[in-house]
């Protein structure tokens, strides 16, 4: 006879497995080869020093989640072979920036700057507002 200790323990056990299972289900079409050599750029360059993504980073320069939207790849190739006055330029080639694109717009397509107004739903996930 089973106690229902240990009945609880399996109940317990085979939700965490079932929940498990069906997150990775779920889709991520950032999710490719591309997008994992464009981190390895941004982690090549160290730009999270001062950048954030979903909020978290440096604070030298501004979040950099959605800067996808703000003006494409142009926009990404002037910031990072110009600089400012305030960040170094970089020089990287044509092969690491479009993979820092991709890695980018991953970012965000998949993340909200301000997790701070992330919602929780009723399963315990956390979704943008
Ligand atoms: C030493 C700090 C520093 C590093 C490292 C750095 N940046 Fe920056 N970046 C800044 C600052 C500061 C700004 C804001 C512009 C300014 O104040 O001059 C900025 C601005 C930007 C912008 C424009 C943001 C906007 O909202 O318009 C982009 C894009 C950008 N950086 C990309 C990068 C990438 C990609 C890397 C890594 C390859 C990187 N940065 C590394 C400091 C840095």
């Amino acid at each position: 006879m089973i106690s229902s200790y240990r009945l609880v323990l399996l109940v317990l056990a085979a939700l965490f497995l079932a929940y498990t299972a069906w997150l990775l289900t779920l889709p991520t079409p950032y999710y490719n080869e591309n997008f994992v050599r464009g981190r390895r750029v941004w982690q090549k360059y160290n730009c999270q020093a001062c950048h954030q993504l979903y909020g978290l980073g440096g604070f030298l320069g501004p979040d950099l989640t959605h800067v996808v939207r703000k003006g494409g790849k142009p926009y990404l190739k002037a910031m990072v072979e110009t600089g400012s006055p305030n960040m170094p330029v970089f020089k990287m080639n044509d092969t690491e920036l479009s993979d820092l694109f991709l890695f980018l717009r991953g970012m965000d397509s998949s993340g909200c700057a301000d997790p701070s107004r992330f919602l929780t739903t009723p399963d315990g996930n956390i979704t943008p507002p």
